[in-house]
């Protein structure tokens, strides 16, 4: 089975082309592209909807035709479309959704709806085998930070999330008051890399409490004194003050993440979306595996953030698993991943 799979959710144009046996639950990528639009956004200090839509329009056509060039395949090849039908933004869903509903209907190819969190939820299965269900997935992107026990494809309980801001938001938020770019989870990643962690004291929001619900717009309002307590700011301080807003994030994000494996016991713990792309967090799941019996999944680092890979993959795991869709889909900037 061959899959086309287009992903314009936000502010990433991405194609790829996937590949399975017939009945088997895995493949492998044939080819994959993804054109960034940070470097058009991140004048704006984050993402522009309107310039996000016109870019995806720009780029994927031509995306499209090289993924099926590279791989020499042609659109009578193709046995489905895999698309991005939400959530995310209105216009840039429309792009790739329309594009694909078009090519379908042009090529008579049946054209999939995928939830975008379930392809970031699946994506470590490109790079080897799921889990045994149910296992816990920690989902940490820009606009998502929340703790899911998935029971089977398709079957996503959403057992814990954020109050207010995502983890990504806050590291994206906490960046701009350090006066670094767009997006702010890699910058700061980088500037904590030469910080100490100790130095600033940052509160751990919630961390006590006895749910699995997140809160981080505390953190971020901390950030804003700190930084306005230091005043001037020497490189050094900035580093010290990354770190610590990393390691504040990281050390919330682990024991929350725990706590849902304890109280679901599911020792199986996912971490995907794209702050799961940040090295001190990998590091200390990997520490976790070390020392725990929770065994500890996670993408790699290209297919943590936005890829099409992954909604293709998912696509092959709810065909596998017999689920249909409704004839009559359309985008839904606001689905939920909850059934
Ligand atoms: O999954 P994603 O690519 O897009 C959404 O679906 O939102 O996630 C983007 C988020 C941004 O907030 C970005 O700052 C964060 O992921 N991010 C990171 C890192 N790379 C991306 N956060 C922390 N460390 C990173 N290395
Ligand atoms: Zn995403």
């Amino acid at each position: 089975m061959l899959i086309l799979a287009i992903e314009t959710s936000c502010d990433e144009t991405a194609a790829a082309l996937f590949r399975s046996e017939p009945s088997s639950g895995s493949g492998e990528i044939v080819a994959e592209k993804i054109a960034s639009q940070i470097e058009t956004h991140a004048p704006f200090g984050g993402v522009v909807p309107e310039i996000a839509s016109r870019e995806h329009l720009a780029a994927l056509p031509a995306m499209v035709d090289a993924v099926l060039d590279e791989a020499d395949f042609r659109w009578d090849d193709l046995d489905a479309i895999a698309v991005t039908a939400g959530p995310g933004l209105m216009g840039a869903l429309l792009v790739g959704v329309s594009f694909a509903k078009a090519a379908g209907i042009a090529y008579g190819i049946p054209v999939i709806p995928i939830h975008h969190m379930e392809g970031h939820l699946l994506a470590p299965g490109l790079s080897g085998a799921l889990p045994e269900f149910p296992f816990i997935t920690l989902l940490v992107s820009g606009g998502h930070t929340m703790l899911v026990r998935v029971n089977g494809i398709g079957c996503y309980e959403v057992v814990g999330q954020t109050l207010d801001d995502a983890a990504g938001e806050c590291f994206d938020k906490s960046a701009r008051l350090l006066g670094l770019p767009y997006p702010g989870g890699p910058e700061i990643s980088r500037m904590a890399m030469d910080g100490d962690p100790r130095r600033f004291k940052l509160p751990r929001p919630l961390l006590n409490r006895d749910n699995l619900n997140f809160s981080f717009s505390g953190l971020k309002t901390a950030v804003m004194y700190a930084v306005r307590e230091a005043g001037e700011m020497d490189k050094q301080t900035r580093c010290d003050m990354a770190a610590g807003i990393e390691g504040a994030i990281a050390e919330v994000l682990i024991r929350k993440s725990i706590k849902a494996c304890e109280m679901h016991h599911a020792p199986r713990l996912v971490i995907a979306g794209g702050v799961a792309a940040n090295l001190c967090l990998r590091e200390m799941l990997m520490d976790l595996a070390l020392q725990s019996e929770i065994r500890v999944y996670m993408p790699e680092l290209k297919h943590c953030t936005d890829n099409a890979a992954m909604i293709a993959y998912a696509a092959l795991q709810r065909i596998q698993a017999g689920l249909s869709y409704p004839d009559d889909w359309d985008v839904n900037p606001r689905w939920s991943l909850a059934v």
